[in-house]
Order: structure tokens, then sequence, then C-alpha cells
């Protein structure tokens, strides 16, 4: 089945299955803002936990951080965001659409990119087992047209966002024949800049208001309490502060689900160390970060690390790890060396010093900063679109969500053969004393093999059947998600049995 195809089928399940629904539904919407269901909250506090703990609770120089959303408006004037936190866009005149001009070029990158890809594959299958994949890349003149077309459209794209030549991007698009995907045309306006911040009034009256901003990143709230955290809690450089909370950003090309939110949730760690040794720590974070991700078990392949066309004004060294979408490989998290620019500037803005005295080396200094900033939602997007799955059966097919079970918003469903003979009580006094554990859910309707398709959709990784024979022997059938296999287990070892599989513990042995 075609990606697209797969990709459209995960939205509709995940709202299917009270994962995720469109925000103000009933009122026909609201664009590019989502709500998290009673299944989608649990996997999303499953996943700030996983990653909350591994960076407060594994770390012992890593200090977490709940700063407010409003913050002091010169804030933004000082990180620069004032100023230069913009998209390019650019409209078409017979559609009236509005798109970004850098993603537009992205796009055509990406094109050429599967041009190379469809070569590669159509002669893999021809040439079978000897086919060497690096010498027909080297070789083809197709493949080496397309990579030459890829080459001098990267240079010149990079170039025009490092020079910030918003006219270079519109002859970029116009060279490279680039339609507009409603109308078809290149009637295409001029670029131009567009700030990404919403903003609002605080106070009470019109004139006694004054403009703030809803934070477009958190990593702000740590800066400005960076004085606040190293003082009080006696922290020594190298030390982190990571955060948890809500940004927003007026996305004009808001597109692909939860991908690309107007409100959306970040988890960021912002590292302060000695200057001249960010790039050592860079290169360390990228390390975490990526075992991190793949620790889940959704294949090694299906991550890369993409290094920025352009620096942020703030950086001298910046990476994304990219998953593989069905959409393609695109960005979850930013890996970002942003030196010593937003403390300087807050110093600057504010007037007071924002300084570390380093013992060791007998003098004070503005600490330098490596940032890792990833968005909750499209970690819960790439976990759900690894884990969707139509695994053919023999008479039919069943969808299931192989979701890594410490993730899983349910842990196990408890369900009575029958509704009578004791078995719903006894089904009972399994979750009643297990729920302090696990996240259970009882289910009596329907036969067994609906029970557990309804299951399998959500992702529960064990449902556990109480029968007769319970009542005689204390024992239950527990059946696993993703084999199907049920054996004979004891009631007394069902806590240890599930208990070992969802334990964030094992998932830490893995980093
Ligand atoms: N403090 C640095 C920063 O905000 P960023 O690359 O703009 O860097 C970091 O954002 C992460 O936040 C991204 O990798 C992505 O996971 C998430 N993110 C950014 N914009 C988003 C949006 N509009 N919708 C959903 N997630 C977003």
């Amino acid at each position: 089945m075609a990606q697209e195809d797969i990709f459209k089928k995960l939205v509709a399940h995940c709202k299917e299955y009270g994962y995720v629904f469109q925000s103000s539904e009933i009122y026909d919407g609201l664009g590019a803002v989502y709500d998290y269901g009673q299944m989608g909250v649990e996997l999303k506090n499953n996943i700030k936990k996983y990653w909350w703990d591994s960076m407060v609770k594994l770390h012992e120089n890593v200090v977490g951080l709940d700063s407010a959303i409003f913050m002091h408006p010169t804030i933004w004037k000082a990180s620069g965001h004032v100023d230069a936190f913009n998209d390019p866009l650019i409209d078409n005149k017979d559609s009236k659409k509005r798109y970004r001009a850098d993603v537009l070029i992205e796009d055509q990158l990406a094109k050429y990119e599967e041009k190379m890809n469809k070569e590669v594959k159509k002669a893999a299958k021809r040439f079978g087992e000897s086919f060497d994949e690096k010498q027909f890349r080297e070789t083809n003149p197709r493949v080496l047209a397309n990579q030459e077309k890829w080459n001098n459209l990267h240079t010149r794209f990079s170039d025009a966002l490092n020079d910030n030549d918003l006219a270079e991007l519109k002859k970029i698009i116009e060279d490279e024949g680039i339609v507009c995907p409603i109308s078809g045309s290149r009637n295409w306006t001029d670029v131009r800049q567009f700030n990404l911040m919403f903003s609002t009034e605080m106070g009470s009256t019109a004139e006694g208001a004054s403009k703030i901003f809803l934070r477009p990143e958190t990593a702000q709230g740590i800066f400005v309490n960076y004085l606040n955290v190293q003082k009080t809690g006696r922290m020594k450089i190298p030390f982190g502060i990571a955060q948890i909370g809500k940004a927003f950003r007026n996305e004009i090309v808001a597109r692909q689900f939860i991908f690309r939110m107007r409100e959306f949730e970040q988890m960021e760690m912002q590292f302060f160390v000695r200057p001249g040794t960010e790039l050592d720590w860079f290169e360390k974070w990228k390390t975490t970060r990526m075992k991190w991700h793949r620790a889940l078990g959704f294949g090694d392949d299906n991550y890369r690390f993409h290094e920025h066309e352009k620096l942020a004004h703030y950086a001298n060294a910046a990476v994304d790890v990219e998953y593989k979408f069905p959409f393609g490989f695109k960005e979850v998290e930013g890996i970002h060396s942003r030196t010593d620019f937003d403390l300087s500037q807050h110093e600057e803005y504010s007037g007071k010093k924002i300084r570390y005295y380093d013992p060791e080396l007998g003098e004070s200094y503005v600490p330098f900063v490596v940032e890792t900033s990833i968005g909750v939602d499209r970690m819960f997007l790439q976990v759900v679109s690894a884990s969707y799955c139509e695994d053919q059966l023999e008479k039919d097919t069943r969808v299931v969500l192989k979701l890594p079970p410490v993730l899983a918003p349910v842990k196990l469903a408890v369900m009575p053969l029958v509704k009578k003979d004791g078995l719903p009580e006894k089904a009972r006094e399994i979750i009643d004393d297990l729920k302090f554990d696990f996240n259970c859910q009882y289910d009596e309707k329907d036969s067994i093999g609906k029970r557990y398709r309804r299951q399998d959709a959500i992702g529960t990784p064990f449902c556990v059947t109480v029968d007769h024979q319970t009542n005689e022997d204390n024992t239950v059938t527990i059946r696993y998600r993703d084999t199907m296999q049920q054996e004979r287990v004891a009631i007394a070892d069902l806590g240890k049995i599930i208990g070992e599989a969802v334990s964030y513990k094992g998932l830490f042995g893995r980093l």
C-alpha cells in the first residue's frame, strides 16, 4: 500500500480510537490545532515521562523547570524573535494560496532525491544480489543528471538562505518551474518575511494594556531563570535545565496532521558549559539523543542526522534528528550549539549580570549553551506511525498498534469469558490488585475475539482472560499482542510478567 494511504489510515485510526481529535470539531475545526483524546493523553504523558526521566533522573547535573508561558515582552526583543523569527512566504496569484518559499524548494529537492531512489530501486530489482548500489549511483547517467540538479539547487538554496536573499528564493522557484499544487500555475508574488509569533494584550484597559507574546519556544524561560536555578541549586558548570511546555507559532503551511501545529508542546534542555567546550558537548548530546530515539526499537535505519543549510541567528552548530515518517525523512528534534548568544542578549537588555564564577579557572564568564529540543507532538506522530500495522492473518487483517509496551496507554485488559458464574467479580479483583501499578481496562462486551481486536487497535500489550478454570486454580490466560500467543499463568505472577515488560528501567538499560 502506498505510504500516503497508510498515513491517511493512521490519521483516521487516531481519531476512531480516541488518540487525536481535530480541535473545535463541532464548529468545523480550527486549522492546525488538535486535541488529544482518552488514549492520546496517556501516550503523550508516557512519552513525556520517558524524556523527563531520561534527562532529569538519569543525569545528576540536569534539573527541571516549569516557567510561565507569558513573559516580559523585552525577552523576545533580546532573543531576536521580534526581528528574526520569520518564514519566507510566497502567494500564488491564481489560487490565492500562501506557501513557505523554503518548503517549496525543499519539496523540489526531495523530488530529485525520489527520482534517484526510483532508479536505484529499479536497478536493484533487475540485478538482484549482484547489485552494487554505490557503483550504480556513481555511473548511471540518469542518476548523475539528477544528482547534478540536486547539487546545484542545494547550493543556490543554501546561499539564498544564508544571505537572506528573498529575491533569489523567488528566482529559484521560477527557474525550477515550481507550480502551485492547487492552480498548477507559476504566477507567484514576491517572497516576503512573516513573523510567526502570536501576540495578545495583558492588562485590563485598552490604554493600560501591553502587548505580550505567546512563547514560540520554551527555551527563553530557561535562559531567564538561569541565575535563579544556578544559585538556588548550587549548580556547577556543566549543568542542564530541562523543561516541558506549550509553544505557539502562527505556522502558515500547517500540514501533515500533528507534524506542524500552531499550538504544540516542546521538551527542551539547555546545557550550560564552559566557553570553548561547547562543540564537544554538542557531539556528546547528539550521541545521547540518538540513543534515546533508537532505544524504542523502531529500526536504526529509520533515523538520520541532517545538518542545517542555514544556521539560526544564535547557533554555531546545528543538527536535526530526522525520522522516516510515511511522508519521508523529517525533523523530530533539533540539537543546537547556541553559543552565549541568549544569555549575553539578556545581560544587555536586562542590565543584570548573568555570569558564572568558575572556581577551577578563577574567572567569571557567560556560559555557552548546547540545546536539545524535541516536539512532543512530533514524537507522538513518530511513535504512532512506527507502531501502526496491518497484519495479514489467515482469514482477515488485524489492525494493531505495536507500541513499545512502556508507552502503551493501557497496559492490560482483563476480560471475563462470560458475564456470569463469578467471572466478572474475579476479573474486577485482578484489576483492583494491579490498578495501582498499571493502567488497566475491564472489558466484558462482545466475543473474546472482538475484544482482542479492540485492544490490538489501541495497542494494549496484554489481555488477561478469566475463565471457569480460574475459579478452581487461580490461573488465567495471558495473550501477547504482537505474537497473539497465549499461555496459562498464575494470577499471582501477572504483576511480575507485566511489570518487567512495561518498565522504564528496561528501556533506560538500552541508553
Ligand atoms: N528552542 C529551539 C527550537 O525551538 P525548533 O527547531 O524551532 O527549535 C524544536 O523546534 C522542535 O520543536 C522541532 O524539532 C519540532 O519537533 C518541534 N516543533 C517546532 N515547530 C513545531 C510545530 N509547528 N508543530 C509541532 N512541533 C514543532
